[in-house]
């Protein structure tokens, strides 16, 4: 599976064919001025909740790709009524796909959109098919339902997990979570973006390191291939 990371939470995985691009947000992020949101390939996008940064290019980038946009109920309601094309789902629920099983797991964290328009349960993704199984956590505390995704889930061959602090998991709750979730290839996001969520490199990699974790950190535009066993 190849993934490229577009800065904050926003990234795109290139799996059977498909570029599912998860939490379209680059205009608005001052470390992606590189990246226009022409730039996002996708046939599928996925939205962890409704915070402005995580959604604020979709209606951009959907017009163009013409993705089919999964989320939460509410999510996806709000942005039918916009003329976008949408599979609800909700926490707990899966969804076989033709690329792969999405299944829509628990976060700990809030979910409104920019216009005060009620943004559903924010949640997280394990999408999962024979090239390899991953888990997007979206925004979220560290929180014991994460002890569930091995015990319903394909073992996962790598994770994208927040790690910036102040809004969601820091970097010692999240080499916990890479505990619970039995994954040791983690891929941080969610940091630097803005002052609240700057992080200490040096730390973030010594911490996993030192908890026998590889932590990734592309740069943003960066393309990197990770080995999955399917
Ligand atoms: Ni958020
Ligand atoms: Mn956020």
């Amino acid at each position: 599976m190849e993934v490229t990371y577009y800065g904050h939470a926003c990234f795109s995985v290139k799996t059977k064919g498909k570029q599912l691009l998860f939490d379209p947000f680059v205009s608005g992020n001052p470390l992606a001025k590189a990246i226009h949101p022409d730039d996002l390939l996708s046939d599928v996008i996925l939205v962890t909740h409704a915070h402005g940064d995580h959604v604020s290019d979709l209606e951009t980038v959907a017009h163009r790709t013409k993705a089919l946009l999964i989320s939460n109920y509410e999510i996806v309601s709000y942005y039918e009524k916009k003329g976008l094309k949408g599979h609800p789902m909700n926490i707990g629920g899966k969804v076989q796909m033709s690329w792969g099983t999405v299944k829509s797991v628990s976060a700990i964290h809030s979910s409104e959109f920019a216009d005060g328009t009620y943004g559903g349960n924010p949640g997280g993704f394990v999408i999962s098919n024979d090239e390899g199984t991953f888990y997007v956590a979206g925004d979220t505390a560290l929180t014991m339902d994460m002890q569930l995704i091995p015990k319903t889930c394909p073992p996962l061959d790598f994770a994208i997990l927040p790690i910036g602090d102040n809004f969601t998991m820091g970097l010692d709750d999240a080499v916990l979570a890479a505990g619970m979730i039995e994954c040791t290839t983690i891929i941080g996001c969610h940091y630097d973006t803005f002052g609240y969520i700057e992080i200490d490199h040096q730390y973030a990699r010594k911490a996993f390191a030192d908890a026998g974790l590889q932590l990734l950190l592309p740069a943003i535009g960066e393309t990197i291939t990770l080995s999955t066993h399917g």
